[in-house]
Parts: structure tokens; C-alpha cells; sequence
């Protein structure tokens, strides 16, 4: 025997019933985005690497250490895309739409990080992601909190929370910056190593840094929210409004900062309560209001987020059965010839069947056994007898109740 090929470590195949289960979620997210105006785009999951270096920022922890990046036959570094946010607004800009025009896309598939993989966390995951691209207002942050809100409801995931933040802008983002770096300098023996290097690339992270010494050493840092201008304070009262307006539960977490370079204003995570472990941020995202213009457009507002369709798997109950209706048992080869027929024009009908013999003979009990085995509900039995009155037999396998019926009438009857 030859050795298998085996999957590269942190990726993973995704087969029923867990397929099924990502198909119910993009599906019910689809349903819901098409209702807020979102349409939907599909981008290449390779991009050159400078976009995610200068999208995402150079001293995150993704661009830092979790990007997978290679060069292609010409040399060009490229990047399997860590997230789609970077790409979306390119493609924006690509599109010639670069003028403040308003757009609102939405996208599903794959995502890269080299990130060390548990419950919950993969190399290749998926995500499904919105972004409202050319829209200011916190009337929109509100929206699309809402969108995420109904689509968890749709999808009957009850145990998750919604925390929310405010990260400012250009402009009193420094002023933040400098009080938080010069707190942080005080308790600078106390942090990691990896904080300590964050304090001068990325000092915000360090308050999101999950090693116990830092969490107690930032219990006091200042907080963004009292360092807000008073159009940032006015923006995220207006989020808040809207959320209440539409009842949308939300708590304020000033320690929510994110991991991306990109944001401004309003930041959330939605998170699940239990079920996930160290891996319960659901879905996230926040505004980017630099962001079009850092990549060359004109400045344009834009906010979104992007659901971790892994762990929406892991949260949203139902099983996924098969759903497969009815079986054909067929005894001799003219009765399976008549099967084959029917079982297209079931199919042709919409109705989910089988039959369990391919071509090659099977007895009769076995295939009642495979189709008992299946789930089926109803077998149509096919053999000399029926040929000759040119009817089928129709058993339920529950009751064991079993009829006959006029091959004509029977399609008719569905
Ligand atoms: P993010 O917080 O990096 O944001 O990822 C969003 C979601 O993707 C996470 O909340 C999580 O559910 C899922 N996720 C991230 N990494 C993994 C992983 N290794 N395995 C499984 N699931 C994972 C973004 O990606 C931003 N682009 C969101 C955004 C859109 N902000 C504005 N627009």
C-alpha cells in the first residue's frame, strides 16, 4: 500500500453533516443581507502582499506572524488572504467606484492565518463579511449591528452577546495614544514581552493581551471613551440610539481595541457566551474610515464585519439529516429499468430519491434494509407483478402500511 497524502496541519475538509450545517448559515446570512441592501461580490483569495501590509498594518499580529505569503513563478510576493476587508475596498477602488459612491457587498469563503489551531480556531476558516463602503453616518453602524442581530435570530443562536466600543479618530486617537503609552511606560515591568514591543508599534493591542499580567496591569489604563472629540462622542451616542431604538442589547466594552490597524469609531465583537472556549469572538468588525484613502481613493467612510462561519457552526443547533424522501427497491433488471425511469421524474419533480441497487443486483431485503438504514420514509416497490399491472407498491416504512397504486397516478399524488 502507498502512503496517503495527508492535509496540511490547521486546514480541514469540511464534509456533511458539517457542510450542510455552513450551507443553513451562508444561506441564512444571504437571506438577511439581501434584505439591507447588500449584494453580494466574490473576491480573489489572492492579493499582493503589500495590500494586507498596509491595509491591516505592519505591527499587527497577522501581518507580523500569521500571514501565509510566498513568492509566484515571476517572483511578486503574494498573500492567501487573512481577511477580507483589505480586498474588498481594493476591489472597490478597482471597480473605478472610488468617488465616495455608496456601496454595500457582501462575501463568503476562505481565510489564511498561521495561527496556532484549537476548538475553533483553523488555518483555513471561513468567514462571511459585509462591507458598507461610502457611508458616514452611525445610522449605518446601527444597521448593520441589526443585520448581524437578525441574522443570528434567523439562524436560532440565542447564546451571544453583543459588546461595543469606540475607538476615535485621527484626531483624538494621538492624544489617547500618548496618555495610554505613558500609563503603560509606568508598568512596563509587568508586561510581556510581547506587550513591551507592542508599546512602541501598536499599544492600543496591549490592552486586549491575554497573558494575566497584562490584563492586571492595564485594569486601570485610561479609556478611549474619555478621550472621544465631541464628534466621535456624537457618533457613538448615535449607534447607541439606534440600537436601543431597535432593540438590539448591547454592553460597552472599553477594552475592545481589535487586532487590525484599520479601524476608527465604532468597533464590536459579537461573542458567545459559553460553547466556544478561549475562541468566542463570533463575529467582528467596526468602522475603517482611513481606509479607502490609504489604499489611494478619495476619503470615503466605511464600516463592516465578518462572521466566523466555523464557529456559528459550533453555536447554531439542528441536526442536518438527509433528507432524502423515498426509495425505489427494484427486483430484475426490466423493474430496474422502470426505476431508473422514475427516478428521474421524481427528481425532475423536485422530490429527493434513491435507489439502491446501481445496476448491480441486490435483494430485495437488502435494499429495504439500506433504505431503513437511510431514513427513508416511503419505499416504491418495482417488481414482476407491478410491471405487469403497470402499477408500483408503496410501503411506509414507519407504519409498515403498504399500497398499490397506477404508475400514472403515482407522480401525480407527490
Ligand atoms: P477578525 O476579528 O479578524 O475581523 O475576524 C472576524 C471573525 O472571523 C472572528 O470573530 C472569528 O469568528 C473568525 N476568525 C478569525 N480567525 C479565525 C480562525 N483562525 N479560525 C476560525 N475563525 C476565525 C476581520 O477579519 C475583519 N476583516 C472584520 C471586518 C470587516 N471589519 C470591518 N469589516
Amino acid at each position: 500500500m502507498t502512503d496517503r497524502v495527508q492535509i496540511i496541519k490547521g486546514f480541514q475538509d469540511v464534509v456533511p453533516p458539517r457542510s450542510i450545517k455552513f450551507a443553513r448559515i451562508e444561506a441564512a446570512a444571504r437571506e438577511v443581507f439581501l434584505t439591507y441592501g447588500f449584494s453580494e461580490v466574490r473576491l480573489p483569495v489572492l492579493e499582493p502582499t503589500e495590500l494586507f501590509a498596509r491595509g491591516i498594518g505592519t505591527g499587527t499580529d497577522i501581518v507580523e506572524k500569521e500571514m501565509y505569503t510566498f513568492a509566484d513563478r515571476k517572483g511578486r510576493s503574494l498573500t492567501l488572504r487573512p481577511e477580507g476587508t483589505a480586498g474588498a475596498v481594493r476591489a472597490y477602488l478597482s471597480a473605478g467606484l472610488g468617488r465616495g459612491e455608496p456601496v454595500k457587498w457582501f462575501y463568503s469563503g476562505p481565510m489564511f492565518r498561521y495561527e496556532r489551531p484549537q476548538k475553533g480556531r483553523y488555518r483555513q476558516f471561513y468567514q462571511i463579511g459585509a462591507e458598507a463602503i461610502g457611508y458616514e453616518g452611525p445610522g449605518t453602524d446601527a444597521e448593520i449591528i441589526t443585520m448581524l442581530d437578525r441574522f443570528f435570530k434567523k439562524l436560532g443562536v440565542q447564546g451571544v452577546k453583543l459588546e461595543l466600543n469606540s475607538l476615535g479618530c485621527k484626531n483624538c486617537r494621538p492624544a489617547y495614544r500618548e496618555a495610554l503609552v505613558k500609563f503603560l511606560g509606568s508598568k512596563k515591568d509587568a508586561l510581556c514581552e510581547d506587550c513591551r514591543r507592542r508599546l512602541e508599534t501598536n499599544p492600543l493591542r496591549v490592552l486586549d493581551c491575554k497573558v494575566e499580567g497584562c490584563k492586571a496591569a492595564v485594569a486601570d489604563a485610561p479609556a478611549m471613551l474619555e478621550f472621544l472629540d465631541e464628534e466621535c462622542k456624537a457618533h457613538f451616542a448615535g449607534v447607541k440610539k439606534d440600537l436601543e431604538i431597535v432593540g438590539v442589547a448591547y454592553s460597552v466594552n472599553p477594552r475592545i481595541v481589535r487586532g487590525l490597524d484599520y479601524y476608527t469609531r465604532t468597533v464590536f465583537e459579537y461573542l458567545a457566551i459559553d460553547g466556544l472556549g478561549a475562541q468566542n469572538a463570533v463575529a467582528a468588525g467596526g468602522r475603517y474610515d482611513g481606509l479607502v484613502q490609504e489604499f489611494g481613493g478619495p476619503p470615503t467612510p466605511a464600516i463592516g464585519f465578518a462572521l466566523g462561519v466555523d464557529r456559528a457552526a459550533l453555536l447554531a443547533g439542528g441536526e442536518e439529516s438527509r433528507p432524502s424522501a423515498l426509495s425505489i427497491v427494484v427486483m430484475g433488471d426490466a423493474a430496474r429499468e422502470e426505476g431508473v425511469r422514475l427516478l428521474a421524474a421524481l427528481r425532475d419533480q423536485g422530490v429527493v430519491a434513491e435507489m439502491l441497487t446501481d445496476g448491480v443486483g441486490r435483494s430485495m431485503k437488502s435494499q429495504m434494509k439500506a433504505a431503513d438504514k437511510a431514513g427513508v420514509k416511503q419505499v416504491i416497490i418495482i417488481g414482476d407483478e407491478e410491471l405487469k399491472k403497470g402499477q408500483y407498491t408503496i410501503k411506509d416504512l414507519k407504519s409498515g402500511e403498504q399500497s398499490t397504486m397506477k404508475k400514472g397516478d403515482f407522480l401525480k399524488s407527490l
